[in-house]
């Protein structure tokens, strides 16, 4: 399969995220480390919608082109007001660590957030082979 839909909805969600991205990534011929490092960005965006967004839904997708693997995110929770804040190593609205969204962003080749406060938010990561 070239994209898989996931909700989020409890904590062992989170995990399957992760089994499954590190899989899909593997299929298709990213190698261990890599593959290592999606799941791992899996699982950082997919805690974030359990812990942030009171759940929502992570997409497991196939790039076609030059060849890759995208993460997206949607939710519909309280958003986030200023991204580059969220983007900032150590900041954190809920007493975490805050290096959940940094790490994303340094785990994949190109993030980009989109956030309607209230309304919806969508996070796509995207890694090239
Ligand atoms: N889906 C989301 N909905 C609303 N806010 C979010 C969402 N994802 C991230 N955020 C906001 O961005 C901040 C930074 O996220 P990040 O993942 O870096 O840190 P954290 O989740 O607080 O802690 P950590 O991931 O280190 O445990 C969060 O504290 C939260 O305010
Ligand atoms: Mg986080």
């Amino acid at each position: 399969m070239s994209k898989i839909n996931l909700s989020i909805r409890t904590e062992s969600d989170i995990s399957e995220a992760v089994r499954q991205s590190r899989a899909m990534a593997g299929r298709l011929g990213f190698s261990t480390t890599s593959a290592y490092y999606i799941a791992t960005a899996a699982s950082e965006l997919a805690a974030n919608l359990w812990i942030h967004a009171g759940g929502g839904v992570i997409t497991l997708q196939r790039l076609d082109g030059k060849g890759g693997m995208e993460l997206t995110t949607i939710d519909h929770g309280p958003g986030i007001a200023d991204i580059d804040r969220a983007l900032e190593d150590g900041f954190s609205t809920a007493n975490g660590l805050g290096c959940g969204l940094p790490g994303v962003k340094r785990l994949m080749d190109e993030l980009d957030i989109a956030s309607f406060p209230g309304v919806r938010t969508e996070i796509k990561a995207r890694k090239w082979l």
